[in-house]
């Protein structure tokens, strides 16, 4: 494990820089070959994304337009509270266009239901949904992913863009932070 002052928070590794890499870059082929003939949007959900979204749209290498989107549910806990905001709109119109929504993790589901539903709203011809982590057993809305990185316990995770309020997104990995950390 390389040197940080944050592993000291960190009960166990579930996937490693290598993991990681190696499933991105699948990823990204999928995406490439599914595309390939298309002009597709990638649209990432903020602030979750942006470190799996800078690594998916480098391994897909399709011609393709990167956009942004913000929304809050969580308000700095660790369960949803069902109830989604836009907190940063597009700044593009999306008529027309086939949308590839960039998540870091699908928990309750609440976030990409909500945000499937606006996509099409705002006239998307298309949306595929891309996560890097799926927590099928926390599903509370009826979404499923159409490509998905790995599926993770039901465990808080932490690392590669997921944060506990706002810290551990510069992480390399993804672990599972100790318990007493929480109650701090
Ligand atoms: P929902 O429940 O709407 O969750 O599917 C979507 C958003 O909630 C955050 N989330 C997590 N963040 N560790 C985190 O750091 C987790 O285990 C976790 N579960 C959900 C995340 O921002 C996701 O976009
Ligand atoms: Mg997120």
């Amino acid at each position: 494990m390389a040197k940080s002052n944050m592993n000291q928070d960190i009960l166990k590794v579930l996937l490693s820089e290598e993991q990681l890499h190696q499933r991105i870059q699948e990823m990204g082929d999928e995406l490439f070959e599914k595309f390939r003939d298309k002009d597709p949007m990638f649209v990432g959900v903020l602030n979750g994304c942006f470190v799996f979204m800078a690594d998916l749209v480098r391994a897909a290498q399709l011609k393709s337009e990167v956009e942004f989107i913000s929304v809050s549910s969580y308000k700095n806990a660790t369960k949803s509270s069902g109830v989604v905001e836009i907190t940063r709109d597009l700044q593009r119109d999306i008529t027309g266009r086939d949308i590839i929504v960039v998540e870091d993790i699908l928990d309750s589901g609440n976030t990409l239901y909500f945000l499937r539903n606006y996509l099409l709203a705002k006239g998307a011809r298309s949306i595929t949904v891309v996560t890097l982590l799926d927590k099928p057993s926390r599903r509370e809305k009826p979404i499923v992913a159409d490509l998905s990185g790995f599926e993770v316990p039901d465990e808080f995770v932490v690392g590669f863009g997921l944060d506990y309020c706002q810290q551990y997104r510069n992480m390399p990995y993804i672990g599972v932070l100790k318990p007493e950390v929480y109650s701090k």
